[in-house]
């Protein structure tokens, strides 16, 4: 069954087309990076516009990509929730566009789904259940993945995501946006003991997280040093902070594997490039015995491959949208269950 999935949630326009669920035909991504570069983060109003200009073209090279036309297509899916609205609107009305021209199924896809689904790509062993880590731009979750639909939030931020605590860190440091992978590179030539930073207390449950503190002290550190008119070691302060969000983070899931009794072990979203959250989470998870899957740095950020594979297992759960689907800004995973 060959899916065509569109992602249009936040700054890249993407189309893919999976066949049943395991093999990319093709995976297109269009980036608005250097756009929003200049105005250090991502202009909803932009992201909108740049989505409606591009899609045809992206989805059009997808069909091209893979040697298909819409007659060799089974199934449309897309990326309904959760994301900039303006921009999830593009995608969506196109998708509804595609389905209703040509009386084939229509397949709604949570966004986050598709992170935790580009794990099916890279490795078709893993198989539900198992207890997922995703670090994204806009989310930090621990989830347990009970099927390939179905799932339970167990851990979430109260405040900042992790990604957008890398993105405000890297920010103040001078580094361009997206920062995360600025970091990341920074990251490798400092002393990751350098500074000591503040480790969130979070009352309620063990396992949510809160970044905006740690994001907060590297903001005044470097503004005291500004104030005073002294140097502060860029790398030191980017290995310091991103130790700190990998310890939080990795800390956080395994001790949420061994109370959930989890022995299997996933990472997603944007975050799950960075070098230092992989490193740790396969040393942990090794020193646990627990099994680890992550996807190929390809498939760690936005695209709509994962999405075209998360469509198959809910194609296959029954998930259907008609022409009344529409965009959702903001919905749990909690709330999608087939
Ligand atoms: O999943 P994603 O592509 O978009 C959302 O769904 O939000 O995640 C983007 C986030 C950005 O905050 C970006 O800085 C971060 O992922 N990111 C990284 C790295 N690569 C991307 N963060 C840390 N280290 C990286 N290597
Ligand atoms: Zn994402």
């Amino acid at each position: 069954m060959k899916i065509l999935a569109i992602e249009s949630s936040c700054d890249e326009t993407a189309a893919a087309v999976v066949e049943d669920g395991k093999t990319v035909l093709s995976n297109i991504i269009a980036s608005q990076i250097e756009e929003h570069k200049k105005f250090g983060g991502v202009v909803p109003e932009i992201a909108s516009r740049r989505h409606c200009e591009n899609i045809l073209d992206v989805v059009t090279q997808a069909l091209d990509g893979a040697d298909c036309t819409l007659d060799d297509i089974d199934a449309f899916a897309v990326t309904y929730a959760p994301g900039l609205i303006g921009a999830l609107l593009v995608g969506t009305s196109f998708a509804k566009g595609l389905a209703m021209a040509t009386g084939k199924p229509l397949v709604p896809v949570h966004h986050i789904a598709g992170h935790i689904a580009a794990n099916y790509l890279t490795d078709g062993s893993l198989k539900p259940p198992y207890l997922c880590l995703v670090a994204s731009g806009g989310h930090s979750h621990i989830i347990e993945v009970l099927d390939y639909t179905k799932y339970h939030v167990i851990g979430r931020t109260r405040d900042d995501a992790a990604g957008e605590a890398f993105d405000k860190a890297a920010r103040v440091l001078g580094f361009p946006y997206p920062g995360g992978v600025h970091i990341d590179k920074a990251a490798q030539q400092g002393n990751d003991q350098a500074y000591t930073l503040p480790r969130p207390k979070i009352t309620g449950s063990e396992f949510d997280f809160s970044f905006s503190g740690l994001k907060t002290a590297v903001i005044n550190i470097v503004h005291n040093a500004d104030q005073k008119g002294e140097q502060i070691n860029k790398n030191d302060l980017a290995a310091s902070f991103q130790k700190t969000v990998s310890e939080i983070l990795v800390g956080r899931t395994i001790a949420a594997a061994h109370e959930y009794g989890y022995k299997t072990v996933a990472l997603a979203g944007g975050v799950s490039a960075n070098s230092s959250v992989r490193g740790l989470l396969e040393s942990e998870c090794k020193r646990n015995g627990f099994r680890l899957y992550m996807p190929t740095l390809d498939l760690c950020g936005d695209n709509a491959a994962m999405i075209g594979c998360q469509a198959y297992y809910d194609f296959l759960a029954g998930r259907r949208a008609d022409e009344s689907l529409n965009a959702v800004a903001t919905l749990s995973l909690d709330d999608i269950a087939v």
